[in-house]
């Protein structure tokens, strides 16, 4: 984003394999963030708007190979910018600050390391999709991949089609999100997933204090 950090809100991403505990910590982030005052507009891709939750039913839904990693890359990238121009921009402009369960890393981590699309390719579409609007934080939820899909596979729900897979996909996603985290220290901070859910949630809240000078939990 190009507007000055003190007329709008911070943008923050989390980010992470399969069952890694993604959807909770933006729920108690949103929480404590809450608590210090602010508006907090919390979201999801794919998703997070209308347009972009009907496109999420297309990806998330059926057989594993229903498209390939390009296909998937202009859905997921046809669904962010309605998203970001819909719902992530205006908040940001408005001074709020937007929690987002996943969000262009993803795209680079699942469809670029684990389907083998160009990730050059993948950086030109999304910066299409997403213009100047960037994550000024992106948290990184780290599990060994065999513990992250037994938890993802506990829960109900018919939207597990990359969960369905296969190991060697997660593990190459897995390795993909480290690497994001290694080339952009500035952005990112990887926090290990294996802990209890309350001192995940602590680790995250020290980092905001840390990184956005919000006061820790
Ligand atoms: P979720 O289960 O975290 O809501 O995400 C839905 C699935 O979409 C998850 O299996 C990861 C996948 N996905 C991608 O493959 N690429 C992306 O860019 C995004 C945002 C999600």
């Amino acid at each position: 984003m190009t507007l000055p950090s003190t007329r709008r809100g911070q943008f923050i991403t989390f980010e992470g394999g399969e069952g890694t505990g993604k959807s909770t910590q933006a729920r108690l982030l949103t929480d404590f963030v809450r608590g210090q005052g602010k508006n907090v507009v919390t979201t999801r891709e794919p998703g997070g708007s209308p347009g972009a939750e009907t496109i999420r039913k297309l990806l998330v839904e059926g057989e594993p190979g229903r498209w390939d990693g390009i296909t998937e890359t202009l859905l997921l990238c046809a669904a962010r910018h309605d998203h970001v121009e819909r719902l992530i921009r205006p908040a940001l402009e408005r001074g709020d600050w937007v929690i987002c369960d996943r969000f262009i890393d993803s795209t680079i981590a699942y469809q670029g390391h684990g389907a083998g699309v160009d990730i050059d390719l993948i950086n030109r579409l999304s910066a299409a999709a997403a213009g100047d609007v960037v994550p000024d934080l992106t948290i990184i939820l780290d599990l060994p991949v065999e513990a992250g899909l037994a938890r993802a596979t506990q829960r109900a729900g018919g939207e597990d089609r990359f969960e369905r897979k296969g190991i060697d996909f997660h593990r190459r996603i897995r390795d993909g999100f480290l690497a994001i985290a290694e080339a952009a220290p500035e952005r990112c901070e990887i926090v290990s997933a294996a802990e209890p859910i309350d001192r995940i949630a602590g680790r995250v809240s020290a980092i905001l204090a840390e990184r956005l000078g919000i006061p820790a939990a």
